[in-house]
């Protein structure tokens, strides 16, 4: 058995057609352009080629960008100075500062400084807060995209063993918010569960979040599982790999996302529709 591949590529491009026309007829009504602003401090080569794909994708998605790329030494005075200023921009519908960032910074006040309203990344705690009961405006972007992608294959997470591998603000925690709005049945595991594989090979769908090149080996998967990788890692070859090992666990489960292009083209066109929510709301809408 070899498992269906979750083109995350293919369905973006499917949805940025409709995100795209959405954005048009809203431009039509209020002559409003759907603005986001990106941030990035520093040089990190990774979040470099993630700020252009963001860029490049709003574009398409006919909204506009506009790019802060600043010094390493940015100090976080400045930086929440910066996000008030786009706090009050008529322009900017949605703020995102690229994450990681600087030792020197503090993510949390850097996050907490942004207008709940503006916050397409979801990471206010105004925002994480909605996440948890339900009644969220935006979707955490990498989460959502999960979703998205398991709803596009036809799988249910309803009554179904939800296993999720890290417990990152970004992903995991998350993740597990809308698996269990959906009625999954939720465990994250981490650094310091025990028995990981004895959990793993639970899952009838397994996310996996945790940064580290090839970590699940097909051992650790139950035949028939779908399994979802967001990890984006160097590989030995100078190319990427995700968290898991595809080439062993493709020939076991029953649906698996590629990396390059599963998780990530989704990620960013969540980002999309968040700023186009933020837009709409900004137009009373
Ligand atoms: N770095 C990696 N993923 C993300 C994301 O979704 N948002 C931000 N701001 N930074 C990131």
């Amino acid at each position: 058995m070899s498992a269906v591949l979750m083109d995350g590529k293919e369905v973006s491009k499917k949805m940025r057609v409709d995100i795209r026309a959405d954005v048009d007829a809203f431009k039509a009504e209020t002559g409003i352009t759907p603005g986001l602003a990106v941030v990035i401090i520093g040089d990190d080569p990774a979040s470099r080629v993630y700020v252009n794909n963001k860029k490049k994708r709003a574009g398409h998605c006919h909204m506009y960008s506009r790019e802060y790329a600043l010094p390493e030494e940015t100090t976080q005075e400045e930086l929440v100075k910066l996000i008030d200023e786009l706090n009050h921009d008529d322009e900017i519908h949605g703020i995102l500062v690229q994450h990681p960032m600087p030792k020197h910074i503090d993510e949390s006040i850097i996050f907490r400084s942004i207008s709940p309203a503006k916050d397409v990344d979801a990471f206010h705690p105004e925002n994480v807060g909605r996440i948890m009961n339900g009644n969220f405006d935006f979707l955490p972007c990498t989460p959502a995209g999960v979703m998205a992608l398991l709803d596009e294959y036809g799988i249910d997470p309803k009554g179904k063993e939800c296993v999720i591998v890290g417990r990152s603000n970004i992903v995991g925690k998350p993740q597990a918010m809308l698996l269990l709005h959906r009625h999954g049945t939720v465990t994250i595991c981490h650094s310091r569960t025990k028995n990981l594989p004895e959990v793993t090979k639970r899952a009838d769908i397994l996310v996996v979040a945790i940064g580290k090149a090839k970590f699940i080996t097909a051992d650790m998967v139950k035949d028939g599982a779908v399994v979802i990788d967001v990890g984006v890692n160097p590989d030995s070859e100078g190319g990427l790999c995700g968290d898991v090992d595809f080439a062993e666990i493709e020939k076991k489960a029953s649906f698996i996302t590629p990396v390059p292009g599963g998780v990530g083209p989704m990620t960013i066109t969540m980002l999309m529709k968040n700023t186009l929510t933020a837009a709409k709301r900004f137009a009373g809408k």
